[in-house]
């Protein structure tokens, strides 16, 4: 899937959030999207995924995915929340079970039966490598879990609907070296399969599983390009301090 950003603005009660960005993200690779805090990292990251618009949201410019807007009348939003996985910087857990977690956007897409449902269920537990720490406790609510846990229970649901595109809003901030490491395996696993949006705080991440990076500040675009040239030749100084230092002028 490949995602084409057209100059891109967007305004929340006449506040400038984001600002012309042009952007796009291939297929089959995972681009880092990193900025300081209030840069607007999340806030694209929900207008790729249509949400959180209300009428005090004004955008304008593009973003075409697969050869259609998203903004166009006639798309359709069910489609894109099937083709589009997110996980939320906040873990959004649902107040029933783990296998009822899981299941929720699984099956409002598709039916299937007993079997196939608990097949569905380990499968992705395993997947982000939370099945043995649950194993025993599937039917329990997903409320007990910890913060690090419920994060990985966001990602094996969102998984559950066999996305082609995955934005992942710091999905690792409340993970153990671990957890962290299984899933940015996982992450650069899923390349084979699809195109990963990952916003992260943590530089040294980014040159692990970054093919492109995107630094963002002040809702703007400062500058953009594969890993190897942002993390060893960009070209703005205001890159190369926040890449460096994480500090910014901009
Ligand atoms: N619903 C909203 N209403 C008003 N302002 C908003 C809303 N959502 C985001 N903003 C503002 O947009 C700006 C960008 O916020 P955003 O959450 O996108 O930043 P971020 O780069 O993800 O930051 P962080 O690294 O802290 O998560 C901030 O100034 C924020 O206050
Ligand atoms: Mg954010």
């Amino acid at each position: 899937m490949k995602i084409t950003i057209n100059n891109l603005c967007l305004k929340i009660a006449n506040q400038t959030i984001l600002k012309n960005l042009n952007l796009s993200f291939q297929q089959g690779e995972v681009t880092c999207i990193v900025g300081p805090s209030g840069s607007g990292k999340s806030s694209l990251l929900r207008t790729l995924n249509r949400i959180d618009s209300n009428k005090n949201y004004k955008y304008s410019g593009d973003v075409i995915l697969d050869n259609k807007s998203i903004f166009a009348k006639d798309y359709s939003l069910e489609q894109l929340r099937k083709q589009v996985g997110m996980v939320f910087q906040k873990p959004c857990i649902f107040p029933f079970s783990i296998t009822k977690n899981i299941l929720f956007g699984a099956k409002h897409h598709e039916k299937m039966t007993a079997y196939q449902a608990e097949k569905l269920v380990i499968d992705k537990l395993k997947q982000v490598a939370l099945y043995e720490e649950v194993r025993d406790r599937l039917d329990q609510s997903a409320l007990e879990l910890s913060i690090g846990q419920q994060q990985r229970l966001c990602l094996a649901r969102t998984l559950a609907v066999n996305p082609q595109l995955l934005l992942l809003d710091e999905p690792t901030s409340a993970l153990d070296p671990y957890s962290s490491g299984a899933l940015e395996r996982f992450v650069v696993d899923f390349k084979k399969q699809g195109t990963v949006v990952f916003v992260t705080h943590n530089i040294a991440q980014a040159k692990r599983i970054a093919d492109h990076v995107v630094f963002i500040c002040n809702g703007e675009v400062i500058e953009s390009g594969s890993a190897e040239k942002m993390f060893s030749c960009s070209t703005t100084d205001q890159t190369k301090q926040y890449l460096n230092t994480q500090t910014c002028d901009c």
